[in-house]
């Protein structure tokens, strides 16, 4: 997999494997978009993400998107966009994936990366909506990745993705 040089990569503070290493396309700049190239754990994410990509209901975007979550414990999770005739009710995979994760392992787990396939000559990235499912789940650790078949993956962190979001610690309860 080609990395896509879109800008250079990751917190020089993080060492999650994901950021370990530096990838070929660069190097290091605190707070930037991350590069990512797609080894050993995130392969089988990535494959997970690809194959349920495949059962995305997206008739009307025809954009299917896959999505897997690794939980803090190891437990694989997927979901896909599932679209609907009457537009605003359609959900994205990011959402399938999370409400498959609180479904089997319950609403302790906590998400360590998640990764989305889509199509299109660049990795997107999660939209608004998802970036704040994503926090509810998320710990200081956690990694979301998206990537395009055969061409590239971005990586970011929590923070770079949502700074300063609202999370479950800001309630009063
Ligand atoms: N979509 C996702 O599933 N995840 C994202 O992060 C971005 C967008 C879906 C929603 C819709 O079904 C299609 O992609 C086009 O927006």
């Amino acid at each position: 997999m080609q990395p896509w040089n879109l800008s250079p990569v990751v917190d020089p503070r993080c060492r999650c494997p994901l950021h370990e290493r530096p990838t070929r396309a660069g190097h290091r700049r605190p707070g930037s978009v991350g590069v990512v190239e797609l080894e050993g754990h995130l392969e089988e994410l990535f494959d997970a993400a690809a194959a349920v990509r495949e059962r995305a209901h997206s008739p009307y975007s025809r954009y299917p998107v896959g999505a897997a979550i690794r939980t803090v414990e190891g437990d694989l999770f997927v979901g896909c966009n599932v679209e609907n005739a009457a537009f605003p009710e359609g959900t994205c995979a990011e959402a399938g994936a999370i409400a498959a994760m609180v479904a089997g392992a319950g609403p302790t787990a906590r998400i360590a990366e998640i990764l989305t396939v889509a199509g299109g000559a660049r990795p997107g990235s999660p939209c608004g909506g998802c970036r704040q499912k994503i926090r509810e789940f998320a710990t200081p650790e956690t990694r979301i990745v998206s990537t395009t078949p055969g061409a590239a993956a971005i990586g970011w962190t929590m923070a770079e993705l949502l700074p300063g979001g609202f999370g479950p610690d800001d309630l009063p309860v």
